[in-house]
């Protein structure tokens, strides 16, 4: 039978639009689930809105509804957020569904009756924004210490929970099932709990926005009471009940406390086994570090940036980016680097050139070889201890060592040569790239699934694979179905469409400022900035140099494009100019997102810069000393 594997993510306050915070931590716990699914575990991943409490209320009065009129206004954002971005949930819950209120007065009703809720008066700050009460220590310039908001000075009659009483219990079972992960959000919190773990007021009477006690109709559960308790509600039924305990529950460091102590005291007292385990991510900040914030005009909305990037690259730039536990920064350069680096120049071309190689050298069709010369080089047991221990990035690091070494194996094995000289050696090497590939989709699958559906269907694979197909050997001789690109660079001007500002078009128009009509200055006609900013050209050094098999004017050339840049090979022109040694070790300007082509049989990437002048040519490069891979600006 399947082991079961089930998953939280917290259930957000549908209070305003959803952050691209909500959107990493449904990324992160979809990864998971989709791993372990992969794996053959019996997946159960949860997500959902929490409908109660007085921020909801407070919102809902200020837009002139109900708050039930509200959340269901409010929730179509964060269940789009979830499809948007490939989640694959099993439940969402809504702290509103009859059935989740009904359990919750149940176990309100059994901890009552055990004794472990009492009346009594309650005196404190309050914070709306994040419901939740502060001592007077807590408290920053005697304000929220999360949002720097005015707290309120709450005295009401209210039923308090024993929460006290399990202080010892809860720390030992943190402490003994090492509950929490990161170990240092574990320490910091052991070491709170050590300043003393107080009663907790579970009720409001002065609204009537929640679930009402069952032993006391004129007061409400207190928010947070109602929403822990989706996690054991949603699997509370008999076909259900085997996902409980909770194997994960994902949330980020600002409700530590809540997933921890109110969380695991509430269980205890209800007599419900505990969760397995707590992860507990980092928060993502702005460009340069800063809290992301309306008046700094650096919010992300994870919505509208799916105009400028897919689904996927975005999935994958949140895991790769920010180490788990780690806070980190959301820079659109950096996502776009991440982009036309890492998923369109090493994973888009692998895919490209390997597909264009099956067609031309194949017709299409994948030959067959037994030799597994490429594929043992993925070490799969390596990613999966890393997921087994939530480092998600560094599995990803892993994975695309291999899509390295699967362009590496191109570079050194050129077979654009083999198609010439030796057959038998060509079905070895384009077999071992297509099986590479259809490696790459089943791995991947978890981190970017739209993408490895596509190159799933590329290799004309009906069925979905799982970590059960990952052997060497699967592919038959399919006739592949090239369609386009996996993606496409992405350049500045196109990121965010929404941003654009009419300013550009204003500063033309003055008169001083009009360009010169196109075709008449001496130069040729002019190209537009955005389309020279789309050219990217970058410093590089010859390698190796060989002289062209079929055309006396041309040489081979192997570039080094610096660090952690694979190797370029290009066609060049300059065999009446150059010896050999002359261009052996030079650094040289290469035009590097040039589209690909095929120069009499050879494949050429890029173009190396030269000056021409009476027949004379002579290369261009640097003047002073600069890194390999320095970009032409
Ligand atoms: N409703 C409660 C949770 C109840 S769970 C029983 C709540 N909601 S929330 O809408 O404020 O969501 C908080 C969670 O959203 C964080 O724990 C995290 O998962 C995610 N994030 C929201 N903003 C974030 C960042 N800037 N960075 C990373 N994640 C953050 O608290």
């Amino acid at each position: 039978m399947a082991k079961k594997f089930y998953i939280t993510t917290p259930i957000y306050y549908p209070s305003g639009k959803p952050h691209i915070g909500h959107c990493y931590t449904n990324v992160l716990a979809d990864v998971l689930a989709r791993w372990h699914r992969m794996s053959g575990d019996d997946v159960f991943l949860q997500t959902g809105t929490d409908e109660h409490g007085q921020k909801i209320e407070r919102n809902a009065k200020e837009a002139g509804l109900t708050p039930k009129e509200y959340v269901d206004k409010m929730l179509g954002p964060f269940i789009l957020l979830a499809r948007a971005y490939h989640m694959s949930y099993t439940k969402f819950i809504r702290t509103t569904d009859k059935a989740h209120e009904a359990y919750c007065k149940k176990v309100m009703q059994k901890v009552y009756q055990k004794g472990d809720i009492y009346k009594g008066k309650y005196e404190g700050w309050y914070c709306v924004d994040c419901e939740t009460y502060y001592t007077e220590k807590d408290l920053k310039d005697k304000k929220c210490p999360l949002h720097g908001r005015e707290v309120k000075w709450l005295t009401e009659e209210s039923y308090f929970f024993k929460m006290s009483k399990y202080q010892k219990q809860v720390a030992e079972y943190i402490r003994n099932n090492q509950y929490i992960f990161p170990k240092t959000r574990q320490e910091f919190l052991l070491a709170r709990m050590k300043e003393g773990v107080t009663d907790l007021s579970i009720s409001r009477s002065n609204t009537t926005w929640g679930i009402p006690l069952p032993f006391d109709k004129k007061q409400v559960s207190y928010v947070w009471f109602d929403a822990l308790l989706n996690y054991t509600s949603s699997v509370a039924s008999p076909s259900k009940k085997k996902y409980w305990p909770a194997d994960v529950h994902m949330v980020a460091h600002d409700i530590l406390w809540h997933h921890s102590v109110i969380w695991l005291s509430m269980l205890f007292a209800a007599g419900i086994r505990p969760p397995k385990k707590l992860l507990v991510h980092g928060f993502i900040q702005g460009e340069g570090g800063l809290k992301m914030s309306k008046s700094l005009g650096n919010v992300i909305d994870p919505i509208h940036i799916l105009q400028a990037y897919p689904a996927d690259s975005i999935r994958y730039f949140l895991v790769r980016e920010i180490p788990f536990g780690q806070d980190g920064a959301f820079s659109m350069t950096a996502l776009r680097d991440r982009h036309n680096n890492e998923l369109v120049n090493d994973l888009g071309n692998l895919h490209a050139r390997t597909l264009s190689m099956i067609e031309k050298y194949y017709n299409g069709k994948i030959p067959r070889s037994s030799k597994n010369e490429l594929v043992r080089k993925f070490n799969f047991k390596q990613v999966d201890t890393y997921i087994k221990k939530y480092e998600l990035n560094t599995a990803l690091a892993e994975i695309w060592k291999f899509v390295n070494e699967c362009n590496r194996y191109i570079n050194d094995n050129q077979p654009w040569e083999l198609a010439k000289t030796n057959k038998k050696r060509l079905d070895i090497v384009m077999y071992n790239l297509a099986e590479s590939l259809r490696i790459l989709s089943i791995v991947l699958e978890p981190f970017m699934p739209v993408t490895s559906d596509s190159i799933r269907k590329s290799l004309s694979l009906k069925k979905k694979e799982t970590f059960k197909h990952l052997k060497f050997g699967v592919l038959g001789a399919n006739k592949i179905n090239k369609g386009g690109y996996l993606f496409t660079r992405k350049e500045e001007e196109e990121e965010m469409p929404a941003k654009k500002t009419a300013e550009p078009k204003a500063k033309l128009e003055a008169k001083n400022d009009q360009p010169k009509p196109v075709g008449v200055a001496k130069t040729g006609p002019y190209i537009p900035f955005v389309e020279w900013q789309k050219m990217e050209f970058k410093v590089g050094k010859v390698l190796k140099v060989g002289p062209h098999p079929d055309a006396d004017r041309l040489y081979i050339l192997v570039l080094d494009m610096g660090p952690g840049e694979r190797e370029r090979q290009v066609v060049a022109g300059l065999r009446e100019h150059y010896k050999p040694e002359e261009l052996l070790g030079k650094e040289v300007v290469v035009f590097t997102n040039l589209q690909p082509a095929t120069i009499r049989g050879i494949e050429s990437e890029g173009m190396v810069l030269a000056a021409e002048s009476k027949g004379k040519v002579t290369l261009l490069k640097p003047d002073k000393q600069i890194d390999l891979g320095a970009k032409v600006r």
